[in-house]
């Protein structure tokens, strides 16, 4: 066998938790990206699965791999969802969203058993916030409203671009990313930013994930809890 891919060591490791017939969660990003091929690989030798995909390139992806995909509404409730993470705290606590599928990627977690997360060890943080950004989902429609009010939070919104345009999520929404300091309280800034008309969802992902593979450089995987 040659040598791993990035961050096939760690999706091999999360694919060990997968069981016959699993409903599963597929993230968005590269290492969930990683996660999908070697689950392709495993469908193709007979391991019976349904994904619900948290992105149009991961879904292609794995229409690609042969993974059966299906709906939240097919499905109902997940075994277990795989991503990847932006920032990861001691207590298990994420930013995500840099690859600007937080709001699918935040529905498919809660609606999973397990949350499964796959990332760099440079992804580890103090604090949530320590990378200096957050990103925030918000309705095209009076997005500049939703800007002021995250003004007012302390945070510095900038409407993410694609090229010269604004980016579009897949839900159709924009993104605001958020320079961000340290967050002292993740779980007040998450009820504040809740409550601004507009906002879809956050990057913060707060008690959402159970486990945490973190795969250096060399390949060796590192298990939190
Ligand atoms: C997508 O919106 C993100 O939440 C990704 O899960 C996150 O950016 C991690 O991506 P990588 O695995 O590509 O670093």
């Amino acid at each position: 066998m040659g040598a791993l891919a990035p961050n096939e060591a760690m999706a091999r490791r999360a694919l060990e938790l997968v069981p016959q017939g699993a409903r599963l969660g597929l993230g968005s990003g590269r290492a969930a990206q990683a996660f999908v091929r070697v689950l392709g690989e495993r469908v193709r030798e007979g391991l019976q699965v349904r994904c619900v995909p948290t992105s149009r390139a991961t879904e292609a992806l794995a229409a690609r791999e042969g993974v059966p995909l299906a709906t939240l509404e097919e499905l109902g409730e997940l075994d277990l969802a795989v991503d990847g993470a932006d920032e990861v705290s001691p207590a298990l606590d994420l930013v995500k969203g840099y690859g600007g599928a937080l709001v699918r990627e935040k529905i498919v977690a809660a609606a999973s058993r397990r949350l499964v997360i796959l990332a760099q060890p440079a992804k580890q943080v103090a604090a949530l916030g320590a990378r200096g950004v957050l990103p925030v989902e918000v309705v095209a429609f009076g997005w500049s409203y939703c800007a002021r009010r995250l003004a007012e939070l302390g945070l510095r919104p900038a409407r993410r671009l694609a090229g010269e345009a604004p980016f579009v999520s897949d839900g159709g929404n924009h993104v605001l990313d958020c320079a961000v300091s340290p967050i002292a309280d993740p779980a007040d800034l998450e009820r504040s930013l809740a409550a601004i008309p507009g906002v879809v969802g956050t990057g913060l992902f707060l008690g959402l994930a159970s486990v945490v593979f973190l795969e250096d450089e060399r390949g060796e995987v590192t298990v939190l809890h």
